[in-house]
């Protein structure tokens, strides 16, 4: 079989499972094309994306801008390793910078990464700025996390599937519950060894939990108090995805460290990126941190070009306004509806919670009726359906994936 020969979706997803580790489980459509808020299969049927790659592809399937400067900067310089510098790095560091409000970026590929870079950074100030005995630092993490998949990050996973039979686990981490300001006082107080509290200003794997409306405020206030950092993991929910450019802009936080993915290239080549200012920074020295990829001259040019369109798209505000009319469509809808049983989320981050068991195959189910009914969606967790379409939909897009998804669900009434 010749490796370019167009294939049938049967035969894709037969080599994938011949030949592929098995260890995702797609939703049974293979997709060949995407442009803007569609993707084709290779059937050429359309659908609406609704899941946007888990938001990396917030500014549109092969948005012409980033795929222009992709091209333009792999034809001229695309690799050169942080052996030498090259002439575009600091300009997107300059930029990104200024963009986010910090004094110093550092540059990484995937968001996994991003966020073990953020573990380092704060160990390492925890023992050099906060006087921490070595090996003796700890950092808070949430229940019902997900930060992604390294040795580390599932050590502090309560995810059985994803830490099973993966230990010995890395030490050195607290677990409390999400959205609970008493358990991290408690988890603060008399312990002057913490480090740092890393959070998701939204839980986007567990389910899009919104956590309660001055939390992150009052979690930040708590962590100044005890001279922690104000660690914000937000690879799912920045550049624009919730409505603001970052979810912590909804209570004006300002983290101290903060871990950016996905969307920072808009899903076309793998860019992540660690921000804070020097009195962070400055601990990480030569040698202590790299990669050979993070910061090539590709991704500088992709995540620039993403950036500009968030703000040239007004990406923010789109998010913010489709978002408020999707949860008001759906929550009309769910009055009288006995198949979902809430609507949650924050711009265009939302979730549906199926009346159904936990463990169900009922989402899966309706997944498969969206497919067929032109949407792409999937479940996050048994019984509930993320929904997280390009931020640069228009509202009659909207509308009309509100109604395939109504129109859905309807034949799941019982
Ligand atoms: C909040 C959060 N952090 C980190 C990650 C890991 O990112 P990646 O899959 O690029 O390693 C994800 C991925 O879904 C995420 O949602």
């Amino acid at each position: 079989m010749a490796v370019l020969e167009q294939l049938t979706s049967q035969q894709a997803i037969e080599l994938e499972n011949k030949y592929g580790a098995h260890n995702y489980h797609p939703l049974p459509v293979v997709l060949a094309k995407g442009k803007g808020v569609y993707v084709w299969d290779v059937e050429g049927k359309q659908y609406y994306d609704f899941l946007s790659a888990y938001s990396a592809v917030n500014q549109g399937h092969c948005h012409p801008k980033i795929v222009n400067a992709m091209v333009q900067q792999a034809q001229t310089l695309a690799l050169t390793s942080r052996a030498f510098y090259n002439d575009i790095l600091g300009k997107y560091e300059k930029f990104a910078c200024e963009f986010f409000g910090f004094d110093k970026l550092l540059p990484m590929n995937t968001g996994a990464e991003a966020v073990e870079t953020a573990l380092k950074l704060c160990r390492k100030w925890a023992y050099e700025v906060k006087g921490i005995n070595e090996n003796e630092a700890e950092i808070i993490v949430c229940k019902n996390n997900f930060h992604g998949r390294t040795t580390t990050i599932i050590s502090f996973s309560n995810d059985p599937v994803a830490r099973k039979n993966f230990g010995p686990y890395t030490n050195g981490f607290i677990k409390i519950e999400y959205n609970n300001l008493e358990a991290l006082e408690a988890a603060l107080k008399n312990n002057p060894n913490v480090g740092g509290f890393l959070v998701e200003p939204i839980q986007g794997e567990a389910g899009v939990y919104v956590p309660s409306e001055d939390y992150l405020a009052k979690a930040k206030a708590l962590c100044e108090q005890y001279n922690v950092l104000f660690i914000a993991d937000e690879v799912q929910t920045g550049i624009a995805r919730t409505g603001k450019l970052l979810a912590v802009d909804h209570e004006n936080v300002k983290p101290d460290v903060l871990i950016l993915g996905k969307a920072i290239s808009g899903g076309v080549y793998p860019v992540s990126a660690v921000l804070a200012n020097d009195n962070v920074m400055q601990v990480i020295k030569p040698g202590n941190h790299g990669s050979t990829f993070g910061g090539n001259p590709v991704a500088a040019a992709v995540a620039m070009a993403a950036l500009e369109i968030v703000q040239e798209e007004k990406l923010a505000e789109n998010a913010a306004e489709l978002g408020e009319l999707f949860r008001s469509e759906l929550s009309k809808y769910i009055e009288t509806s006995n198949i979902v049983n809430l609507v949650r989320g924050k711009g265009l981050l939302n979730a549906i919670l199926i009346n159904d068991e936990e463990d169900s195959d009922t989402a899966w189910n309706i997944c498969l009726a969206l497919r067929d009914n032109g949407l792409l969606a999937k479940p996050t967790h048994g019984n509930i359906i993320r929904f997280a379409p390009p931020l640069i939909m228009d509202k009659a897009q909207l509308l009309d994936c509100v109604s395939i998804i109504i129109k859905t669900l309807k034949q799941f009434e019982k």
